[in-house]
């Protein structure tokens, strides 16, 4: 029997990463959204596509309400992937999302709960790392099973621009964007390598901190050239690359928001940091070895998610 993965919310990053994970053919898909309509459309035509992509997994949709009934559907999904929300805006940061996107996110992570109660959450709305928080706190799943993604998309944009500055493949570029998700996101060009080659060798300490800070501002160019929305191909690509780390028990070394408890120095708190990530979630914190400067950057970081989770009065 095929594994069934539920993604919340329809939008661009929803149905992007509804089309990414179905082509794979190893889970059947539920996308589902609060408008009328949307998830079920866009499910179809998603579905018809499969004589001609050549997948067999099924997808669906279902609307569902802001009060959160309709959750029917994703009933017992061993995955749940949650989108839902409101995008940022032009000259907006990630971080004034957070009072309308705490409501979104209780009322919708306690219908996933009630219809999955075994499943593992993903979670992408920003602000994602208080977000993440929130759901771990809401679902009172142990944390291995509550994860946010964040990681991937800027380690995944500072390779990038680094493979792009020094015309190299997209993949042989090995690095690390640790911290929350936002302006004090911790690119680590210390233990960066190109080609088994160090970054300090091959770039100038300036063009390195412009590639960092371009990364740092990654989210914001991509919304001042869209307007409305935010990017959705690079967060889906990172949505699926968590989803099969998963579901197929990859054990696959990434980075993303997960739950410390005194690794790096910070307890309590959802964080970006490489972790293990197979079938049980996240199974293991991998403390990569710091420098004093990379270490403070993180605490600074940590510090900043702590102030958003703390405005939030869980
Ligand atoms: C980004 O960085 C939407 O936060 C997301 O593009």
């Amino acid at each position: 029997m095929r594994r069934k993965i539920s993604i919340i919310g329809a939008g661009q990053t929803g149905a992007s990463t509804a089309q990414r994970i179905v082509e794979r053919g190893y889970a059947d898909v539920v996308l589902t959204d609060v408008v009328e309509g949307l998830a079920e459309g866009k499910a179809l035509d998603l579905q018809e596509s499969a004589p001609i992509v050549g997948f067999d997994a099924r997808v669906t949709g279902a609307t569902t309400t802001p009060d959160g009934r309709g959750y029917e559907a994703t009933a017992n999904s061993d995955l749940v992937i949650i989108t839902s929300g409101v995008p940022r805006k032009p000259g907006m940061s990630r971080d004034e999302l957070l009072s309308i996107n705490q409501q979104v996110i209780t009322t919708v992570v306690q219908a996933v709960v009630q219809q999955s109660p075994h499943c593992i959450i993903i979670m992408l709305t920003n602000p994602v790392d208080a977000m993440t928080q929130l759901a771990y706190r809401v679902s009172g799943f142990s944390s291995n099973r509550v994860v946010g993604q964040a990681g991937i998309l800027d380690t995944a944009r500072y390779k990038t621009f680094l493979a792009l500055e020094l015309g190299v493949s997209f993949q042989d570029v090995d690095a690390y964007v640790l911290g929350g998700h936002g302006d004090t996101m911790v690119p680590l060009p210390d233990s960066t390598y190109v080609g088994g080659r160090p970054l300090k060798s091959l770039l100038s300490a300036d063009r390195i901190q412009k590639i960092i800070e371009r990364t740092r501002r990654g989210g914001e160019e991509i919304v001042s050239y869209l307007k409305t929305g935010s990017a959705f191909y690079a967060p889906s690509a990172a949505l699926a690359e968590m989803a099969d780390a998963i579901l197929l028990d990859q054990k696959r070394v990434l980075p993303c928001c997960a739950y410390l408890e005194g690794q790096y120095g910070i307890r309590g708190l959802y964080v970006g940091v490489p972790v293990k990530l197979g079938a049980s979630g996240v199974e293991e914190i991998i403390e990569l070895p710091l420098s004093e400067d990379e270490r403070g950057a993180l605490h600074r970081s940590a510090e900043a998610v702590r102030a958003l989770v703390q405005a939030m009065k869980l």
